[in-house]
C-alpha cells in the first residue's frame, strides 16, 4: 500500500502535469500564424489505445517493419554490441519488439533491462510482456527519457556497458534539429563503447505515407481528434469534435507527414480551466504532429554529429524502415 507521503508526491506530480498541459495548450493555440498542439498530448489512455490500434492497420507498416527487422536480425545486432551490457529502453512500448533483442542477449549474459516511460500504464504492460523472461530482470523507470537514462547510467557497475534502445521511431516526431539535439543529449550521458539502437522510418512514396496516416477506417482521425477530447475532459474545453476534420499533408521540403485538425466553420471555443477562448476561421488548422522521414545515410550522419560511429544498419524492404546501431566514440 502507498504511504501518505507517496500519495502526496503523486498528487503533486499530477497537479504539475496538468498545469504544464494547460500552459502548453494555451501557448500553442495562441501561436501567431499556425496554431499548434504538442504531439506528446495525443497519448492519454485512449490515445495510447488508439495508437496500438493504428499499429494493427494494414496501411500503417512502421511497427511491423521494426518488428520484422528485430525478428530477423536480433542475433546479428547483439553480436556487434560490446558487452557485458545493461539495457535501457526509451519508451517501453508494449515490449514485443524488445523481446527479440533480450532473448538474443540472454544467450550470452544475465540481462538487467530498464524500460523508461513517462506513462505508468505503458510500463505496466511492458512488465506483463517481458517481466517473466528467463535470465532477464526488469526494473521500470516512470520518468522522462533523459532523466531515466541518467538514473540507469548511475546504476551500472564497473565494466558494464550501456545499450540504449530507441525503437519506436519516435525521433521522427521531433523537428530535425531537436532530433539532433536529443541524440547529443543521449550521447552526453553515455561513455565511449556504449551503444544505441535507433529506429527510423524512411522516405517512401507519398501516397503510401498518406494512406498510413489517413486510413480508410478512420482510426488515425480518431487518434488525432482525441487531443481535443482530452482538452475537453482535463481542461474544461468546449470543443465540438464534429466541427473538425482530420487532415494529412506531406511537406516535400521538410520530408515529413503533418497531421492537422481543420475547422469546418468559423468558431469560438472556450477552455474554461485555462480562462482562454480560441477563435478559428473556417478552414484554419491546428497542427498536432509531424512525422519526419529519413534517408538511410542521413541517419548515419545524424549519429555521427552526436558522437557515434555507425556499427550496422538493417533496412526493411517491404516498408522502408531502418534499425541503425551506433557505438559511442
Ligand atoms: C509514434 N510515432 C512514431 C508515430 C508516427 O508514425 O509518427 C505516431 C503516429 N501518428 C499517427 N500515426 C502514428
Amino acid at each position: 500500500m502507498a504511504s501518505s507521503a507517496q500519495m502526496a508526491a503523486a498528487a503533486g506530480a499530477a497537479t504539475r502535469a496538468l498545469s504544464e498541459f494547460c500552459s502548453d495548450v494555451v501557448m500553442g493555440l495562441s501561436h501567431p500564424g499556425q496554431k499548434e498542439l504538442p504531439s506528446k498530448y495525443l497519448y492519454d489512455a485512449l490515445g495510447s489505445a488508439l495508437f496500438d490500434a493504428i499499429c494493427l492497420l494494414p496501411e500503417y507498416g512502421l511497427s511491423r517493419a521494426g518488428m520484422r527487422l528485430l525478428e530477423r536480425h536480433a542475433c546479428e545486432i547483439v553480436e556487434r554490441v560490446p558487452g557485458p551490457v545493461v539495457v535501457a529502453e526509451l519508451g517501453s512500448g508494449n515490449g514485443q519488439k524488445t523481446r527479440y533483442l533480450l532473448e538474443a542477449l540472454a544467450r550470452r549474459q544475465r540481462v538487467n533491462y530498464y524500460p523508461i516511460d513517462i506513462s505508468g500504464s505503458a510500463l505496466f504492460r511492458c512488465q506483463q510482456e517481458l517481466g517473466q523472461m528467463e535470465m532477464v530482470s526488469l526494473v521500470g523507470f516512470e520518468s522522462a527519457y533523459l532523466d531515466g537514462l541518467h538514473k540507469v547510467a548511475a546504476r551500472r557497475r564497473e565494466g558494464e556497458r550501456l545499450l540504449v534502445l530507441f525503437l519506436g521511431s519516435t525521433i521522427g516526431n521531433f523537428d530535425r534539429s531537436a532530433g539532433d539535439q536529443f541524440l547529443c543529449d543521449v550521447r552526453a550521458i553515455l561513455r565511449e563503447g556504449d551503444s544505441l539502437l535507433l529506429a527510423t522510418d524512411l522516405e517512401k512514396p507519398v501516397p503510401m505515407l498518406k494512406l498510413a496516416y489517413d486510413d480508410p477506417p478512420g482510426v488515425t482521425a480518431a487518434f488525432n481528434k482525441n487531443i481535443l477530447a482530452r482538452i475537453n475532459m482535463e481542461l474544461g474545453g468546449e470543443f465540438d469534435l464534429g466541427q473538425f476534420e482530420h487532415v494529412v499533408r506531406y511537406d516535400e521540403i521538410e520530408r515529413r507527414i503533418e497531421m492537422h485538425l481543420r475547422s469546418k466553420a468559423w468558431q469560438s471555443v472556450a477552455i474554461r480551466k485555462a480562462g482562454f477562448r480560441l477563435y478559428l476561421r473556417e478552414g484554419e488548422t491546428i497542427w498536432t504532429e509531424s512525422s519526419h522521414k529519413y534517408d538511410p545515410q542521413e541517419v548515419k550522419r545524424m549519429g555521427g554529429r552526436a558522437g557515434f560511429d555507425s556499427a550496422g544498419q538493417w533496412i526493411d524492404i517491404e516498408w522502408p524502415f531502418a534499425q541503425t546501431l551506433f557505438l559511442a566514440i
